[in-house]
Formats: structure tokens, C-alpha cells, sequence
């Protein structure tokens, strides 16, 4: 694990164990922690911070944590009563949770964290898997002073999480303000610069191995970031690195917004799920609705599947985009070409070669569709004028119904008939526009052969 120049720390060395990270306000406390944590989340091990100012979002610039809380910043709006159900989910599913504390009274915050490490403790009794929980400005939940039942479990955390894989990481400023027995249970303590003689006091009590003078300058010559080591007899003044993600606790300065990872849409359903509430897929949509998975993860993925959609479009415009350039590079262009070209087109000896050819294959095609169709198309080589089913029944001699049912649709869809739009069920035929057909031949010689054709056929 690489948290500091020169200091070794194995993964065995810390899981299950009981890490302190004390020292005066900007002394590199929370830097400190999330190096330890993005250490954790490289070992893959799964960890919850209880973050009550917001300080730990940043770790989502490269790590995966589900951010739980109330209001804007939380992918999970989350209540006391389904805190359990989280916890159990974070430890089996080994997903990383930000317990974001900033909008919780004191009194619901308590009970939301008790629900929340009952059930992690019970969990790990089963699971006994490695896992961290870092707690930030401890001595709000662990006061040296008043006993609470958070406390005393904190306490049951410290002493026999180890056994169930649970590591503890308590970020403290004042050790002077923090239970004592609990301090006392870390194995490994990273001690950055403290100024009251009270927490002097602790920490002379903290660094045996050193005399009260020793103690003292070491720590007055503690810059931000530095720290003294302690782990049994080892003790050693390391600079810790700095963290790797965005500091949001950092004093504000011209920070560049950090790009955050969104947590995967498909397990925060499965953790609406395991939360008991079937109906929050719906309410999910109104944002901020209690209980509900904030939509900003699913955005995200309607957001790559839309980039996706973009993405073949604009392959697909591309592509037609050359087979145009290539088809125009077909065309001629030079004057002299395009004068060819026309010339080509008009060659009359090619063009009505191509139109004999046509009128062939519909002579064909005519000959071998049906009687009534050739009937028809006689008649109107021979009679054109706009006549309804019914007229052209009677002029037939043929049965109007069927007449109806079978109506000359080829021959309009071929362009030797024409039918008018007219709304009714009265719709008028009449003789196509042979000329258009096939213009370089004699539409009247062509209507000539038409009708023979359909003569012959009938
Ligand atoms: N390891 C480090 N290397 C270099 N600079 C550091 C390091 N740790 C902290 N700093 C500097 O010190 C500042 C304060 O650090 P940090 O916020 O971690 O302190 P803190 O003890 O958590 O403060 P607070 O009690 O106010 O939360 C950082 O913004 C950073 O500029
Ligand atoms: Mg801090």
C-alpha cells in the first residue's frame, strides 16, 4: 500500500484493524484518510465513510461510492429505516457507501448510524469479509464524555470487528474529546500536529516508546501532510502522499470540477430492491422523493445510449455522405463530358433501343397477367374517357362486384392506367400517360401494339 515514502504497509497489516488519524484542523487529517481509503479501493476492499461535511465525494473521480444521504448531492435519498437494508447491501455487494451526514439532525443522524452499524456488525458476523469504516469528526459520535448506545457499539466495532473483517479508521481533531477506550484499541495511529497541551497529553500516552520531550518536538515540527507513525514499537515521522482524487475539503481556490463516476443504474435498482421499495422505481422520477434512487445514474445511461444512437448516425451520414461523393465523381463534370454525356442520352438509337426493350417486357408481363386487366386496358385504348367501376361494368358486360373486388391496380400501378383520388368509392380510371412512358418512341404506334397485345390475350 502506498500511503507514505518509506513506509511499508502490507493489506494483512491493515484489514480488520483500528487506524487513528488525529492532529489540529488543516493539520492533512482528511487527505490522510482518503490516501488510506483509495489504497483500500485499489485492494478492492469496500468501505463506508461517515462523511459529515461532504468532504469524501471526490473519491468518485476514480472509485465507484454510492453516496447516501438527504437532498441534492445523494444518489440515494436515504431515511433511519432503511439504513439497515444499506448497510447489509454495501457489505454483501461490496459496494463502497458515503454516508453524507450534512443534512440530518443531530438526533436522526444518531439513529440512522446506530441502525446502519447494528446491521453491518450482524452482517459481518456471517460474511467476514474485509471491510472498512472510516468515521470522520468522531467525537461526535464517540464523546468521551456521555455514554450513548452509538458509543458503546462503535466501541463493540473497535474490539471485535477484527474478527469479523471490520476495520475501523476514526479522523479526529481533538483526541482529547474522543472515548478513550476506543482510541486506545488502534493499532496503527498516524498523529499529525496537535497544539493544545491536552491533546499533548493523549499523545505522550499514545507514543510509549518516546519520552514526553521527544514527543513534543516531533510533533511541533509537523508540517500539513506530515505525521508521526505509530504501530507497536515502530515509530517514524512520514510525509503522507497526497490523494489522488479531488479534495473537497481543501481550502476553495481556482479547483477545476472534478469528473465524477456515476454509480452503475443496474445495482442501484438492485439496491432500491433490497431497500424494500418496489414502488420507488416510479416515484424515482420526481428527484429528491423519499426513498428514491436519484435519477441522475439513469440519465447517465439514457445520456451513453442516445451518445451511442449519435454515434451510428453520424457513421451512417458518413457513409452516405462518400457513396455520394462517390457516385458524383461517377457523373461527368467537365463541360466537354457533360456534352458527351447528353449527347449519349440522346442518342436516339440507345434510348428508344432501352424503351423497345421496356415496352417488350410489359408487352410480356400484360400477356401473361390476368383476362380482365387486358380486357380493361382495351377499352381504354379504345374509348379514353374518366369512367367509375360501374360505368365500366356496363360498357364490360362484366359483374360490378366483381369488378370492385378486382380493380385494374396493376395497370395503374405500371402507369398504363390512371386513377383520380377522388374520396369516394367512385374513383375514376383513365388511360395513362403512354407518352411519358416511353418517350421516344410513337405513342401511337405503341398504343397500337398495346392493344394488339391485349387483343390477342383475350
Ligand atoms: N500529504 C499532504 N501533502 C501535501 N499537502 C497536504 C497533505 N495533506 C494535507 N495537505 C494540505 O493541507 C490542507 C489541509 O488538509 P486536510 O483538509 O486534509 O486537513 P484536515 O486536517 O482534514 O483539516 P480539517 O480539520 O479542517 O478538516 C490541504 O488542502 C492540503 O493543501
Ligand atoms: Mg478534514
Amino acid at each position: 500500500m502506498n500511503i507514505a515514502e518509506g513506509l511499508t504497509l502490507s493489506p494483512q497489516d491493515v484489514i480488520g484493524e483500528s487506524i487513528a488519524v488525529l492532529g489540529i484542523k488543516g493539520s492533512g487529517k482528511t487527505n490522510t484518510s482518503a490516501v488510506v481509503i483509495e489504497e483500500l479501493a485499489e485492494l478492492g476492499i469496500p468501505v463506508t465513510i461517515v462523511d459529515p461535511e461532504g468532504e469524501y465525494y471526490g473519491l468518485k473521480e476514480r472509485y465507484e461510492f454510492l453516496i447516501a444521504g438527504r437532498g441534492k448531492s445523494a444518489e440515494i435519498q436515504l431515511e433511519p429505516e432503511q439504513a439497515g437494508a444499506l448497510a447489509q447491501f454495501s457489505l454483501q455487494q461490496a459496494v463502497s457507501v458515503i454516508l453524507d451526514m450534512s443534512n440530518y439532525d443531530e438526533e436522526t443522524g444518531q439513529r440512522l448510524l446506530l441502525s446502519y452499524l447494528e446491521s453491518l456488525f450482524e452482517a459481518a458476523s456471517e460474511l467476514r469479509k474485509p471491510y472498512f469504516l472510516v468515521i470522520e469528526e468522531a467525537h461526535e459520535y464517540m464523546p468521551e464524555r456521555s455514554a450513548s448506545p452509538l458509543r458503546a457499539l462503535l466501541k463493540r466495532l473497535a474490539l471485535r470487528g477484527r474478527k469479523r473483517g471490520i476495520g475501523i479508521i476514526i479522523v479526529n481533531q481533538r483526541s482529547s474529546n474522543i472515548a478513550k477506550d476506543i482510541l486506545t484499541q488502534a493499532g496503527i495511529m498516524l498523529l499529525h500536529r496537535v497544539a493544545h497541551s491536552a491533546d499533548m497529553t493523549i499523545y505522550k500516552d499514545l507514543i510509549p516508546v518516546l519520552t514526553a520531550k521527544e514527543v513534543a518536538e516531533a510533533v511541533r515540527g509537523l508540517s500539513p501532510g506530515q505525521c508521526i507513525y505509530v504501530r507497536g514499537d515502530c515509530v517514524k515521522v512520514v510525509q503522507i502522499r497526497k490523494r489522488h482524487t479531488f479534495h473537497a475539503g481543501a481550502t476553495p481556490g481556482l479547483h477545476d470540477t472534478p469528473k465524477l463516476r456515476r454509480i452503475d443504474a443496474k445495482l442501484l435498482r438492485q439496491l432500491q430492491k433490497a431497500m424494500g421499495d418496489p414502488a420507488a422505481a416510479s416515484r424515482s422520477a420526481a428527484p429528491g422523493g423519499c426513498g428514491s434512487i436519484n435519477v441522475a445514474a439513469e440519465k447517465d445511461e439514457i445520456i451513453r445510449r442516445l451518445k451511442d444512437q449519435v454515434a451510428t448516425l453520424t457513421n451512417e451520414i458518413e457513409n452516405y455522405r462518400r457513396e455520394n461523393v462517390r457516385l458524383k465523381a461517377q457523373q461527368p463534370t467537365t463541360k466537354i463530358e457533360k456534352l458527351v454525356a447528353g449527347r449519349e442520352q440522346k442518342a436516339p438509337g440507345i434510348a428508344r433501343q432501352r424503351q423497345e426493350e421496356k415496352l417488350g417486357k410489359l408487352l410480356e408481363f400484360l400477356g401473361k397477367g390476368r383476362r380482365l386487366n387486358r380486357i380493361i386496358l382495351a377499352h381504354f385504348l379504345q374509348h379514353n374517357s374518366p369512367t367509375t367501376i360501374r360505368q365500366l361494368a356496363r360498357k364490360l358486360a362484366v359483374d360490378e362486384n366483381n369488378l370492385y373486388k378486382n380493380q385494374p391496380l396493376e395497370l395503374v400501378r405500371l402507369g398504363l392506367l390512371q386513377r383520380d383520388d377522388a374520396e369516394s368509392v367512385n374513383k375514376r380510371y383513365q388511360l395513362g400517360d403512354i407518352q411519358a412512358l416511353f418517350p421516344d418512341l410513337n405513342s401511337k404506334q405503341v398504343c397500337e401494339r398495346i392493344l394488339s397485345s391485349c387483343l390477342e390475350g383475350i
